[in-house]
This record gives C-alpha cells, structure tokens and sequence, in this order.
C-alpha cells in the first residue's frame, strides 16, 4: 500500500501549532518596549546578542548536514550580520542548551523557525525607528531577497516533508526551537 501523506499540510500545521510560541516570543521585554516604542540601545544589543549565541550553533549544525545546494543554507547564514552590529561578537556566550538538531526533520523544524524569523524584520525596524534606534544589519535579513527567500523556503519544505511521521517530527522540532530560543533570550549572563 502507498502511505497516505498530506505533505500540502505541513505550511499551516506548523503556522497553528507554533503560534502560541511566536505569541510569547512578542510578549518578550525586549518586543514590549519595542512596541511601547520605549527601547534602549543597550536592550537592543543584548537581544541581537542572545540571538548570536543561538543562530551560532544552529549554523554550524547546518552546515554539518549534507543539504542539497537549493536549500542555500550559506546564503541563510545570519550570525555574520550579527557581527556587523555588535562589536566583539568572538567574545559572546554561546546557547548551552540548544534543541536537537541531528536529523533532516530536526534541521527543517529548526529552519521553519529561523527562516521565519526574518519576516518580523520590516516591523522591528520600523518600531526601532521610534525608539530612536537606527536599523540593525541584523533586522534587515535577506533585504529585498526576503519574500522570495521565504517563498523558495517554503516550496523546499512542502516537497521534503513527504512522509507523515517526518512532518511530525518536523513540528515537535520547530516547537522545541521556539522554546529554546525563548529560553535562552530571557535568560541573563
Ligand atoms: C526571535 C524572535 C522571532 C521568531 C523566532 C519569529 C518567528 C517567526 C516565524 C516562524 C514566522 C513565520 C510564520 C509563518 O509560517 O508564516 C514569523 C512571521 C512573522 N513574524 Fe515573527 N518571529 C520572531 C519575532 C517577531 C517579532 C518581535 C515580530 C514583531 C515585531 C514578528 C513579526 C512577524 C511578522 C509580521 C510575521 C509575518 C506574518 C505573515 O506575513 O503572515 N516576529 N515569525
């Protein structure tokens, strides 16, 4: 028997079931000065440094696996933009605690999150720019690239997630990321 398999699902199954995270991610005190429009340049480096500490290893975890070349993962780095925004980023602590990333279902859920995260860029400028805060390379991600980056992202991991048991796996991973990184952000030094 063929296995039933939905893969069509995988997009809205991982929108619906990681919006609580995303949810809390925005309550976070770094997002809830952003919005008042009351942020410091000081809470901004801290939050672009934790964020380092976490794109860090997931990109070495990446770059570990054998992705094939349309998935651009090099062109997917971020944590250099980092570097440009902070200075002495060699010097920062990196996540001791990061979610699973060994698998190819693993490595996708991971990615879903990460990759997903550069489409807050646009708003988070733009709510910088009330602080008084002027754009973070970081916040600027794939620049005009950013609709289509997640466009091919997406098509990408609609036709990897073929088989039931992996697009599970592939949620539990991308939950598991947002809790991680939630973790690790409200975390002090
Ligand atoms: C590190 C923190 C964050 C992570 C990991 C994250 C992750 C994600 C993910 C995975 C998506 C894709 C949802 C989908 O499947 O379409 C997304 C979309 C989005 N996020 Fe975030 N996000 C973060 C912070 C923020 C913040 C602070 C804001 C707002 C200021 C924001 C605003 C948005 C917006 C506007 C979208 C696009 C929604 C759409 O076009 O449908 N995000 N984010």
């Amino acid at each position: 028997m063929v296995p039933v398999s939905d893969n069509a699902s995988i997009l809205p199954r991982l929108r619906l079931e990681t919006q609580p995270y995303h949810e809390a991610l925005e309550q976070n005190a770094f997002n809830q000065a952003l919005s008042a429009g009351n942020v410091t340049p000081q809470a901004t480096e801290f939050f672009l440094s934790k964020l380092y500490g976490f794109l860090k290893p997931y990109e070495a975890a990446l770059d570990a696996y054998p992705f094939p070349a349309e998935w651009e993962v090099a062109t997917r780095h971020r944590a250099h933009l980092i570097a440009q925004d902070l200075p002495a980023v060699a010097d920062l602590p990196l996540c001791p605690d990061m979610p699973p990333l060994r698998t190819w279902p693993q490595l996708l859920g991971a990615m879903y999150v990460l990759e997903g995260s550069t489409l807050g860029g646009q708003v988070i400028t733009r709510q910088l720019a009330k602080s008084g805060i002027s754009t973070r390379t970081y916040f600027t991600g794939y620049a005009e690239r950013t609709g289509s980056m997640w466009k091919q992202f997406c098509g990408l991991l609609t036709a990897a997630a073929t088989h039931p048991d992996d697009q599970a796996e592939i949620v539990h991973s991308a939950v598991v990321t947002f809790q991680k990184l939630h973790a690790w952000i409200e975390q002090p030094y």
